[in-house]
């Protein structure tokens, strides 16, 4: 039985050298030279191609090497009896926390390139001044909403289920999400992509937002509306926008966003995935698997995510 990768953008071959010094019995094959299909236990994955993962009749664990898992389940039908797991690290949570850190201090801060050689000295707000809310209060937003909280910021966080965080005003479910938008200067968006948080962003939640507020969107790029942010920066509702993640990626060359000075654009790194960590967990889960143990960082398919 073997375990198969199915990366792209990642250097497969030394992650399969990686594996293979870990599990020196297990053969590693690697997409799209897979030559015994029929014998892949176990497929290791960050974004494979449409259906791919189909073509393995006896399939047991998808293991995605990032947290999401919508580049598997929007693209692969899964058979009945596979089950798929994520990556959870604490360096991922550490990691985004900063990404966000650095984009609200950038722009309470006013931090951009001049324009016109203007020396133009501009007032700023502190982060004790300043409300944030987070969507989503799961492994990386519930860190995100602690360490703002006690940086001093006032923190609403919103998730699914009801969820206490020291120092977080914690909002869930559809009908408190009015209340937790109240008031709110920085949007932080860290929720999985799922039916019910596609296109969540939207005019109608941004216009709930305070004037001048800034939005942050580090979860899926299906969650915003892309034009209704265009539209609400032209109106000057909001202030700007700093996004990690988008529809398309890459994000296409004749697309809005680039043209427009408020919003910062980074290309899908507000954290990227530890090759050692992952190494470890997809090692561990293979042992599990062999042993009919638990699997760790199962995701629950019917919830989603
Ligand atoms: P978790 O599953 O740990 O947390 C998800 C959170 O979202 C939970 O709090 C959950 O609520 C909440 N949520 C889910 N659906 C809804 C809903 N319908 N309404 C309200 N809240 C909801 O995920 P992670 O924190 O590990 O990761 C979140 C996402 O971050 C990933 O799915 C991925 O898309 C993105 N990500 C982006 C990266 C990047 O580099 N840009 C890197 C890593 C992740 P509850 O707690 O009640 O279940
Ligand atoms: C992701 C990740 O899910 O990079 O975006 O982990």
């Amino acid at each position: 039985m073997s375990i198969a990768i199915f990366f792209e953008g990642k250097d497969s071959d030394s992650w399969a050298a990686a594996l293979t010094k870990r599990l020196p019995d297990t053969p590693i094959e690697i997409h799209p030279e897979i030559t015994h299909p029929e014998a892949v236990q176990m497929a290791a994955c960050w974004r494979p191609p449409a259906h791919s993962l189909e073509q393995l009749p006896n399939l047991q664990l998808i293991q995605s090497i990032g947290a999401g898992i919508n580049h598997i389940t929007n693209t692969q039908q899964l058979g009945s009896g596979v089950r798929l797991c994520r990556f959870v690290d604490e360096h991922l949570s550490h990691d985004i926390f900063e990404y966000v850190l650095g984009g609200i201090l950038g722009h309470l801060r006013n931090l951009k390139p001049p324009v016109n050689k203007l020396w133009k000295p501009e007032s700023y707000k502190r982060l004790s001044d300043t409300t944030v809310t987070i969507l989503g209060l799961g492994a990386i937003g519930g860190h995100i909403a602690t360490q703002l909280a006690k940086l001093g910021t006032r923190v609403n966080g919103w998730s699914r289920s009801k969820k206490e965080l020291e120092g977080v005003a914690t909002y869930f479910g559809k009908e408190g999400l009015s209340e937790a938008l109240q008031g709110t200067d920085i949007l932080v968006s860290v929720l999985p992509l799922t039916p019910e948080t596609t296109d969540l962003i939207n005019r109608d939640l941004m216009a709930q937002l305070n004037p001048g507020a800034f939005v942050i969107n580090v979860g899926r790029g299906h969650h915003l509306v892309d034009n209704d942010l265009v539209s609400l920066i032209e109106e000057k509702h909001l202030s700007g926008a700093l996004l990690d993640v988008f529809r398309e990626e890459p994000l296409p060359q004749d697309h809005p966003f680039w043209r427009m000075p408020e919003v910062i654009i980074t290309p899908h790194i507000a954290a990227i995935t530890d090759p050692g960590r992952a190494i470890d967990l997809i090692v561990d889960n293979w042992n599990r698997l062999q042993k009919s143990e638990p699997l760790k960082h199962e995701v629950d398919l019917k919830r989603g995510y």
